[in-house]
């Protein structure tokens, strides 16, 4: 972020009270399907891919493909711009996203929205979805079989919004999304690719990580200057 003023803000916003920038750093642009008939069928089940996003809601909201549906209080869709350049892989509700439907309004999404603030974002601008739609009792991390039930409607969501980043958030977001069990450390600082677009996939850590251990708030600042670089550099090769 080249202006200080925007950027100390933003750092700020994440709870980074000092940042030293490398020398050399360029400076950053700012970053301006299951029809719900199929709710119930097994996982692994053929999926159309061809719902939109009306019928994909109503099929996500009506899911009963894994146990999970028996202890939410609603499905957790996703929010934010269906046309999103930006689009945000979490891991699944908590308490609070059960009761209000929506991701990432818990303590954790107020740090995320600093992220993605630091980004030259508003929430608003971005969509943001999770790995699962249905809360994890104690929010326990997903099981494998719950992952594969999620996975296509999280598929579907992507292709619909076919945005030109994925920023994963987290272990759980990460290594399902890419296929990897490769932890997040590893995954950090690269350039990875998703679906048969290619989409570049950026991986930071989780803001619920971040507010237990705040030190490492400076390597998800680096990961969201990265992010943004790669973004500039898939707008360059749009051209
Ligand atoms: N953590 C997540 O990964 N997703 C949410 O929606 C909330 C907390």
């Amino acid at each position: 972020m080249k202006d200080p003023v925007r950027r100390q803000r933003a750092l700020s916003a994440m709870g980074v009270t000092t940042w030293v920038p490398r020398r050399g750093s360029a400076a950053l642009p700012a970053a301006d399907a299951l029809p719900a008939s199929e709710a119930g069928s097994a996982p692994g089940t053929a999926v159309g891919d061809a719902l939109d996003w009306e019928s994909l809601a109503a099929t996500v909201a009506a899911c009963q493909r894994c146990e999970l549906h028996r202890g939410r209080a609603q499905t957790v869709f996703g929010v934010g711009a269906r046309d999103a350049r930006w689009m945000v892989i979490g891991e699944a509700p908590g308490q609070e996203e059960d009761r209000q439907g929506e991701p990432f309004v818990g303590r954790a999404g107020q740090l995320l929205n600093s992220m993605i603030g630091a980004l030259g974002l508003k929430r608003e601008q971005v969509y943001i979805a999770n790995i699962l739609k249905c809360r994890p009792p104690g929010n326990r991390d997903p099981r494998p079989d719950e992952v594969v039930c999620c996975e296509p409607y999280l598929q579907r969501q992507i292709a619909l919004v076919n945005p030109a980043i994925l920023l994963c958030v987290g272990r759980i977001a990460a290594q399902n999304l890419l296929k990897t069990q490769t932890p997040v450390a590893k995954l950090r600082g690269q350039r990875h690719v998703y679906g048969p677009q290619q989409t570049p996939v950026i991986v930071t850590y989780h803001p619920a990580y971040l507010l237990r251990a705040p030190a490492e708030k400076r390597r998800a600042w680096q990961d969201l200057l990265f992010a943004q670089r790669v973004y500039a550099e898939t707008r360059q090769d749009r051209r």
